[in-house]
């Protein structure tokens, strides 16, 4: 099996004569770390097992370094919100295609698969759907008129589609959608028989969290494949999304695969993500190393496991400081898209065995001092600057300066850093023309921000982790 998907994916690259190695050469490089020989390609990589890798995308984002990235180093794109109902029939009737399209024409200028995503779940659904006073027989003509509609668009254009997500609860019970509480238990099969139709090449897959171990949850999603089998519904494949917290990878991650895989469909990780208190620290970032090494040798392990795509590939696109408060750098690159020891824990599982070397990731730093100073407030909002001045021996080579607002204030826009803030506490990363900074130098960025009641400067500053000297950025 695995022989088999490795000798096509190899094929469908030479066909398109694209690969990732020649995108590397053709000057897609990553900005704040040239493109060097010996850098890992993962789509490479994992296609010399026979395997997948690939990364959710932000359909607008598909510009610029971001594009660079995720075109070299994956060989699936899954979008992440422009395939949902929500945004493709937002109004009933009233398709709009355009973010999904560009997704999937990106993913095939570039040999890339493309990971449906999704037609039925209960989230991200439009008012009409949700809210709507449903028979049984109106609602189903409406859920597979939607998947006849969107796989039907895509017919031969995606490898797999996620049919049906998020169906359970955490006991394992089916969870109360409007498509459960209107259509009962059949509506799962009503969806796979509709999407099989719609896209007969598309695998066709049920996708849940929280069900990547053995547990209640996962038994519900076991006991549900084994019928569908069973009842003949032509379910190809089970997806764990695999939104994991560091130290946390499930211990019974590869038996929970393995028992699917012997149901007679194939697995993937399509979702994932392994997150962190902020700020990230290097031992946070060591064992979030080891924890996705971890997940993509769980895959390998299992012959079905037909591969692992990331919930985003850099922390500037990721959705975690935005749903878990003070939670982020969940994602195997930085928001300067310079990659993390995560990077290459995934690159060392799938077989590399080069140097990561001290040049990519923000390094350490043997001395800082930070200038921090408001140069403008009114009613709400204020413009502040920051001066970062490397007053160790050793040259910086990419840097993250993390803070903790001490009055509830909110940075709105910035220039000259990569800014995303969580809670109470920000990071500020380099830009590319800005990510080294010499003995004796230093770099400045500002932004805008929001205050109310108060406005005092930050109590201190870490530079990759170390604390600074603050006030003049002049000694450290
Ligand atoms: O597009 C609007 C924008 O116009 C508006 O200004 C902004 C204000 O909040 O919201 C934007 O929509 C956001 C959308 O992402 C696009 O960025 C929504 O608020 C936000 O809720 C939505 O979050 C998405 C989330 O699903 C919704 O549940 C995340 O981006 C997306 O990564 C996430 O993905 C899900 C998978 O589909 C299923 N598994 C879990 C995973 C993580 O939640």
């Amino acid at each position: 099996m695995r022989g088999t998907s490795m000798k096509l994916q190899s094929l469908r690259r030479t066909v398109l004569g694209i690969s990732a190695a020649a995108l590397l050469a053709a000057g897609a490089a990553v900005p704040g770390h040239a493109a060097e020989a010996a850098d890992p390609v993962l789509r490479d990589l994992a296609a010399a097992h026979g395997i997948s890798y690939g990364t959710a995308v932000t359909g607008a984002k598909l510009t610029g370094a971001y594009a660079d990235v995720a075109g070299a180093q994956f060989d699936s794109i899954t979008p992440g919100n422009e395939m949902k109902w929500g945004s493709v029939e937002p109004v009933r009737g009233d398709f709009r295609w355009s973010g999904a399209d560009a997704v999937v024409d990106f993913a095939e200028a570039r040999g890339q698969k493309v990971r449906g995503h999704t037609l039925v779940w209960h989230s991200q659904l439009p008012s009409w759907v949700e809210n709507g006073s449903w028979t049984a027989s109106g609602l189903r003509t409406v859920m597979t008129e939607h998947i006849k509609t969107a796989a039907g668009r895509y017919k031969g254009r995606i490898d797999h589609w996620d049919v049906v997500n998020e169906a359970f609860d955490e006991d394992g019970t089916r969870r109360q959608s409007v498509f459960q509480r209107t259509l009962g238990d059949g509506y799962i099969a009503d969806a796979f028989r509709a999407a099989r139709a719609a896209d007969p090449a598309a695998k066709l897959y049920l996708n849940d969290y929280n069900v990547e171990g053995l547990n209640a949850k996962s038994d519900g999603m076991y006991e549900l494949v084994r019928s569908l089998k069973a009842q003949g519904v032509p379910i190809d494949g089970v997806g764990l999304q695999a939104h994991l917290i560091v130290g946390q990878v499930p211990p019974s991650l590869q038996a929970n695969i393995q028992r699917f895989a012997d149901l007679g469909v194939d697995v993937a990780v399509t979702e994932l993500d392994i997150r962190m208190q902020l700020p990230a620290t290097e031992a946070k970032l060591a064992q979030q190393k080891a924890d996705y090494a971890a997940v993509t040798r769980a895959c390998l392990a299992v012959s079905r496991c037909v591969g692992v795509t990331v919930w985003g590939f850099t922390d500037s696109d990721s959705w975690i400081p935005d749903f878990f408060e003070g939670q982020g750098a969940a994602t195997p690159y930085d928001e300067g898209f310079r990659p993390k020891p995560a990077f290459y824990g995934i690159a060392e599982a799938l077989g590399w065995t080069g140097d990561p070397g001290p040049g990519p990731g923000p390094g350490p730093v043997d001395g800082c001092a930070v200038a921090y100073a408001v140069q403008n407030q009114w009613s709400a909002g204020f413009t502040a600057q920051v001066t970062v001045r490397n007053t160790g021996t050793a040259p910086v080579n990419g840097w993250q300066l993390a803070w903790t607002w001490p009055s509830g204030q909110s940075v709105t826009q910035a220039w000259n850093a990569a800014m995303n803030q969580s809670g109470a506490s920000v990071a500020a990363a380099n830009v590319p023309y800005n990510a080294s900074i010499a003995p004796g130098g230093s770099v400045t960025f500002g932004f805008n921000g929001a205050w109310s009641g108060g406005n005092a400067a930050p109590a201190g500053f870490a530079l990759n982790g170390r604390p600074c000297a603050t006030g003049t950025a002049q000694a450290g």
